[in-house]
């Protein structure tokens, strides 16, 4: 199997998990659009009813289009289970997270929930965080400020260019990304806390103690890990 046909199958395996009347959050990329397509199928074909809570305009979209009813998280009292993909996942089970640019909403649905689950191809998983450059959202007045901070820290920032337009990529919310290129990182509680304390960062893509299970798409099939 290549690596789409190892999205594909975690994306379907996780909707197994979902129960009638779950308020669910729908997480965003590739692999999520697999996940969202076997949901939508699932609603069409056995009624399931279920509420999407989207991390993005492009998930909300898709579920738009395959007729499940969506709330925004601020309409909901809970969410029951968020399914997200994953940049990267460590062998303590921490995560980067933001290669579709949607790690503020991804976040912000993620820790309103009460269970958050990640589907991932086998090529996401590593010893240590950092092989995956980490996303941060910075608000794109003092972005160039907030960049030379980074810079001198050591930290490797680049802009995140969209290959199309050749300008920098702006999020759901119209802010810039910053990827920093760390190769390892040996703390990532420590850099967390700092990276949000910096004036400017809306969001940084560290995802950490947030997840409950994992779903791991391997040759032999998918692997649960919970
Ligand atoms: C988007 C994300 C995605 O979950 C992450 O980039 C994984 O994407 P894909 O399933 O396309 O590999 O964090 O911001």
């Amino acid at each position: 199997m290549d690596q789409n046909q190892l999205k594909k199958l975690v994306g379907e395996k996780s909707v197994e998990f979902v129960k009638d009347n779950m308020i669910l959050g729908l997480g965003t990329g590739t692999t999520v659009k697999y996940m969202v397509d076997a949901l939508g199928k699932r609603v069409q074909e056995e009624g399931l009813h279920i509420t999407g809570v989207t991390t993005s305009e492009r998930t909300a979209q898709q579920a738009k289009s395959l007729g499940i009813p969506l709330k925004s998280v601020d309409e909901v009292d809970h969410i029951d289970l968020t399914i997200d993909g994953s940049d990267e996942i460590s062998s303590d089970f921490q995560g980067i997270k933001g290669g579709g640019a949607a790690l503020l909403f991804e976040k912000i649905v993620a820790i309103n929930s009460d269970k958050v689950m990640w589907i991932v191809d086998e090529s996401k998983l590593s010893p240590k965080l950092g092989s995956f450059p980490l996303p941060v959202e910075v608000i794109p007045y003092g972005s160039q400020k907030v960049f030379e901070r980074f810079e001198k820290k050591g930290l490797n920032p680049k802009f995140r260019i969209d290959p199309q337009t050749n300008e920098r990529v702006r999020t759901d919310s119209n802010n810039y990304v910053i990827d920093l290129y760390l190769h390892e990182i040996d703390h990532p509680h420590t850099l967390a806390k700092y990276l949000i304390s910096q004036v400017g960062v809306v969001e940084q893509g560290l995802f950490l103690d947030m997840v409950n299970t994992v779903i791991v798409g391997r040759q032999d099939g998918p692997e649960v890990i919970q």
